[in-house]
């Protein structure tokens, strides 16, 4: 059990449901709403921690998968924990595999755990949720998440009703397993695309004492509409003081909508991922910086971005070192779409507090959307 609290304040809250937070982990407190970018193996790809850093972020996210495969843990333990080998000394919030082992085409599940061959030995392993918790109190994250079963939103209604069983019975189990001192851990609600199950699920995991709780099993191909009905039938069921997070979410448009909803943490590999494909975003929607349009656009990405990529190169030459190949250009648009999100998570927390969240909300995504 983690011997101290999470210390979840609540600063304000908007007329229309959203939540502004804080709370405090063993590397610093972190603002909320709140988007973690992701560093899926222990390191955000193609860019320095310090400039994640000066994005504005406050989390990191990384795979409790990618970090056991072959002989990463014992790196990671070697270099004296994730925080020293990933370059970054503020919180640092593991996932527990749940999510990668699901979509392996191998995996055979059990009471017990799951069993799936890795991608890249070959080997056949088990993951439990003992295994999980054992190992991401090594990688020594400064929150961890329980191991779950993320069940497809195809999934027929009894497998999702034995799998959250499942899910609820591997909770206790996470939650019974030890952990570093300073380490938190979150509990997962699942059960798919069925109203009661997700209540049900949400009751019995939020009967364990987790320090804050995930909505699991969405951004899974679902789409915005069923995405919006699963987290406004889940979120009123989580307590109002602990913080809640949605797992795998999303383009800005998702997130808006999911603080509208009281969610309060994020994570994605959108911002990255589009980045390094040279789609980025602006506060007047998402632009491709290869379109011709472009070749000879000396404006920056978006003017009113103060990141050093907009402060200092222009569409034309940004579109050049895409055409180049050269990994700058990656860095420099993932060091946008960073500053971005966390410019957008910093309106979003200014407008909470000053109770114009909705109104905030409206037109943001009209300015974002006209030009589409
Ligand atoms: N990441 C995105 N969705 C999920 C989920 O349902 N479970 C876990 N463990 N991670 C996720
Ligand atoms: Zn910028």
């Amino acid at each position: 059990m983690a011997q101290k609290d999470i210390q979840f304040t609540m600063l304000a809250k908007d007329k229309s449901g959203a939540r502004r937070g804080e709370f405090t982990t063993h590397h610093g407190s972190v603002q909320t709403p709140a988007f973690m970018p992701v560093g899926t193996a222990g390191y955000v790809h193609s860019t320095p921690a310090k400039d994640v850093e000066e994005s504005g972020s406050q989390v990191l996210l990384a795979n409790t998968y990618h970090l056991s495969l072959g002989d990463r843990l014992a790196s990671v333990k070697y270099v004296g924990g994730l925080h020293r080998f990933m370059g970054w000394n503020q919180t640092i919030l593991t996932d527990s595999g749940g999510f990668q082992v699901f979509s392996l085409p191998d995996r055979v599940i059990s009471d017990e755990g799951v069993t799936f061959s890795y991608e890249e030995e070959g080997e056949r392993v088990q993951l439990t949720p003992e295994r999980s918790m054992e190992i991401q109190r090594d990688l020594g994250a400064d929150i961890v998440m329980a191991f779950d079963e993320c069940v497809s939103h195809t999934a027929d209604r009894k497998y999702v009703e034995e799998s959250l069983a499942l899910t609820t019975a591997w909770a206790r189990r996470c939650r019974a397993s030890a952990l570093q001192e300073h380490q938190f851990l979150f509990g997962i609600v699942q059960g798919g695309i069925y109203d009661d199950l997700r209540r049900k699920s949400a009751k019995e995991i939020t009967s364990i004492p987790f320090d804050g709780f995930a909505i699991g099993g969405v951004s899974v191909g679902e789409g915005f509409d069923l995405m919006r009905r699963v987290v406004s039938v889940t979120a009123p069921c989580l307590p109002e003081d602990l913080p809640r997070y949605l797992m795998g979410v999303g383009l800005p448009e998702d997130i808006l909508e999911a603080v509208h909803q009281g969610m309060d943490m994020f994570d994605c590999v959108i911002p990255t991922r589009y980045a390094r494909q040279g789609t980025l975003f602006t506060r007047m929607g998402k632009l491709r910086i290869k379109n011709k349009n472009f070749r000879k656009d000396r404006y920056p990405l978006d003017t009113h971005c103060s990141c050093y990529t907009c402060r200092t190169f222009s569409r034309m030459v940004l579109r050049y070192l895409f055409f180049s190949g050269d990994p700058l250009a990656e860095t420099l648009a993932t060091i946008h779409n960073l500053t971005f999100y966390q410019d957008l998570m910093t309106d979003i927390r200014v407008a909470i507090e000053e109770n114009r969240f909705e109104s905030f909300k409206r037109e943001w995504l009209e300015r974002y959307r006209k030009n589409r």
